[in-house]
């Protein structure tokens, strides 16, 4: 078994590599003067089951979500050509997982989209941790491994929070199954926010509604990921409206784009509890901001 990684996020997989008392492979990856992406590995994968690790995320200034996908896929070929016997493409974070229908007519469903482009490099399975819509697995041909940060994050507010106090809640209606699933496992109530967000503008909603009781109580909201902010800080700011003592935020995924630190910097939020599927920089990583190792 061979473990290695793109670019995109080096330390997760050496992370994964240490509990499995595993080194990451050597593999050279380089970048062309007009951008073109390399990649050589190191040493035999004959034979081998061979692991390649990448999230998908975009660096300022860097290299973006699109060359981190194109880097893994130029990985995965070179792995095949290479008589790997099964590559496994690990995908902590799944880019475009938002484009998962069409929401209105003439758009693309990029995450379909992205999925082909792994087929067509033989690519025998996939894992993934917490798809914005689990339906994103029958994008593939292949076994899909979709594991869940859920137990990581319900540990924290079990250790963190009172129980009588406790609510869940929804940010919005896509995020329903996922926090009766976060309830049921901390025998809380739920609450449901109504999000609209505008068609026009990407990265921008409004929440207008609670649907259920939060006066009095400590507010857990859960979502898959959180990127401007807009959505979570927006949520918790009308639970404070509506009475709710304290707020926390969980989300699987910290993508943490354009103004997401300053806003949950300056939100109502007490904590902001996410995982490592993404690396956070230096300069994001506010003081409320607790990270759990998915590793
Ligand atoms: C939306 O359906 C997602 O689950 C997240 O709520 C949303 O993508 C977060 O984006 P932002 O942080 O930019 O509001």
């Amino acid at each position: 078994m061979h473990i290695f990684t793109g670019s995109s996020y080096p330390e997760l997989a050496r992370e994964v590599a240490d509990h499995l008392g595993m080194r990451v492979g050597e593999v050279k990856l380089a970048q062309f003067a007009n951008g073109e992406l390399y990649a050589r590995f190191g040493e035999s994968v004959r034979g081998g089951d061979v692991f390649v690790i990448q999230s998908h995320l975009s660096i300022p200034d860097g290299m973006s979500i699109n060359d981190f996908v194109i880097e893994q896929l130029i990985m995965l070929d070179a792995l095949k050509r290479a008589s790997a016997k099964r590559t496994v493409a690990v995908i902590p974070y799944y880019g475009y997982s938002r484009s998962d229908k069409k929401a209105r007519s003439r758009e693309a469903i990029a995450a379909r989209m992205i999925a082909d482009m792994y087929e067509t490099t033989g690519v025998d399975r996939i894992m993934s941790v917490d798809l914005h819509t689990g339906q994103i697995q029958g994008f593939f041909d292949d076994p899909f491994d979709h594991l869940t940060a859920l137990p990581l994050l319900v540990q924290w507010i079990a250790d963190n929070t009172e129980a009588a106090d406790r609510v869940i809640v929804s940010p919005d209606a896509g995020r329903v199954r996922l926090t009766e699933k976060f309830a049921g496992h901390l025998g809380a109530p739920i609450a449901i926010l109504h999000k609209r967000r505008d068609p026009e503008r990407q990265n921008v909603s409004e929440t207008l509604d609670v649907i259920g009781d939060v006066e009095g109580k400590d507010c857990i909201l859960i979502d898959d990921m959180i990127d401007t902010a807009g959505t979570i800080c927006g949520a918790a700011s009308l639970l404070k409206e509506r009475g709710a003592n304290r707020v926390f935020a969980c989300a699987t995924h910290p993508v943490f784009s354009g103004p997401a630190a300053q806003r949950l910097d300056t939100s109502v939020i007490e904590k902001v509890v996410v995982t490592n599927t993404l690396p956070i920089p230096e300069q994001r990583r506010i003081d409320k901001l607790v990270v759990l190792s998915i590793a």
